[in-house]
């Protein structure tokens, strides 16, 4: 049986050589903890303002539109693919795409992120958060189907935001640094929180069902901002609601990635959380975060983004450092600490694929 066909039953639009292909692919072997021909890798933001491609056929047209047109979204998806040879696409979307699709009053405002119109900030303000139907966002089920059918026997990975990282924009009505506005509520209200929390995890829920059924073979839980919680708060405030997400979509059989930036601290609750991959920043070394997370886990990360703008040989001395660091892992996906920034030399990016593909060949 196939691992992409969900409770549903609904079939993707692949042939089945196709999918057996692409269940056999280096990522997908790697997220199960199975024995690879070499280490598989892409990037977080792989596709994006690093290639010239990218900021060509986004001239003129918003972030927010660019990710409801499927043409555009696969065209973008497939970039970085065709470019860097990297082992997975990722879905071109953004996490705020669901809250839009559910008539929040939302923008994706260049240079600065997620601008909320009305910030979450009382009870009476959860009536804005309707749960989010496949209808809602047709144009993914368009795209991903358009996908699959490009991709061939590379795996596509579907994403959503964590329900803590997308609060975070919810409630303090945009970036910031100190999460005071939401982390004001998660101590203040904690059963308002906990109820935003859990309306956030079935939404995306819901958003992650729809692109699992479309054929995304692997998701991944961006709860980027995490890093700002003590362990004992995300245990008991923001566990159960991602924990929620995870069980949602396990019927699925696809491989579960959750990632988030400065969360050394809080590795091993975010594999009990429900992920088959845990993503690493580049604080904490691969062979220390295994010991973090414990056994059945396999890892993803985690260069240094801006190891990136340095020479060659510094670029593999700390490729070569993050594959030592990872060799007695049982499942490791090589991937940055976090996205690839904008004024990185796509050229960078193509020659570490192919350094570590060169590099951990078996
Ligand atoms: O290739 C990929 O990795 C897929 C693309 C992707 C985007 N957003 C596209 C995007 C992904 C995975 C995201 C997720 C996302 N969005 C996260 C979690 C990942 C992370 O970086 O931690 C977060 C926190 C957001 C919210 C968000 N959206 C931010 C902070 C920004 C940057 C604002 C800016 O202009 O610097 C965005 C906008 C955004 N999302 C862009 C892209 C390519 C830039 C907009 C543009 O190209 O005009």
């Amino acid at each position: 049986m196939s691992a992409n066909v969900g409770p549903s039953g609904h079939q993707p639009t692949a042939t089945t050589p196709q999918r057996d292909a692409v269940q056999d692919s280096a990522f997908l072997r790697a997220c199960r903890r199975e024995p690879v021909p070499h280490t598989p890798v892409w990037f977080m933001r792989q596709a994006g303002r690093s290639l010239p491609e990218y900021r060509k056929v986004r001239e003129g047209i918003p972030m927010l539109e660019s990710c409801m047109r499927p043409e555009l979204v696969t065209e973008i998806t497939l970039q970085p693919v065709r470019r860097h040879n990297v082992d997975a696409a990722i879905y071109f979307s953004d996490i705020v795409v669901p809250l839009k699709a559910i008539g929040i009053a939302l923008d994706i405002k260049p240079g600065v992120g997620p601008v909320v119109e009305n910030p979450i900030r009382t009870r009476a303000d959860l009536a804005q958060l309707r749960d989010l139907t496949p209808e809602d966002v047709g144009y993914v089920t368009e795209a991903i189907g358009l996908l699959t059918a490009e991709l061939g026997e590379t795996p596509l990975i579907g994403f959503a935001g964590a329900p803590f990282t997308l609060a975070s924009y919810l409630v303090e009505g945009g970036p910031s640094r100190t999460y005071e506005n939401a982390k004001a509520m998660m101590y203040g209200d904690p059963q308002l929180w906990a109820d935003l929390l859990d309306r956030l995890a079935e939404i995306t829920s819901a958003f992650l069902k729809v692109q699992i059924e479309a054929g995304a073979s692997a998701v991944q839980l961006f709860d980027s901002w995490a890093g700002a919680l003590a362990p004992a708060d995300y245990r008991r405030s923001v566990m159960p609601a991602s924990a929620k997400v995870f069980e949602a979509v396990a019927p699925y059989g696809v491989p579960r990635i959750h990632f988030g930036v400065g969360t050394g601290e809080l590795l091993g609750l975010m594999g009990e959380a429900g992920a088959d991959v845990v993503g690493v920043d580049w604080r904490v070394p691969l062979d220390e975060a295994a010991r973090r997370v414990g056994p059945g886990k396999a890892l993803q990360g985690n260069l240094d983004p801006t190891v990136l703008f340095a020479s060659r040989e510094a670029v593999e001395t700390k490729a070569r450092e993050v594959l030592d660091a990872a060799a007695g892992l049982e499942g490791h996906i090589f991937n940055l600490g976090h996205g690839v920034m904008p004024s990185t030399n796509p050229d960078a990016l193509t020659h570490l694929v192919e350094y570590v593909h060169t590099r951990s060949a078996r």
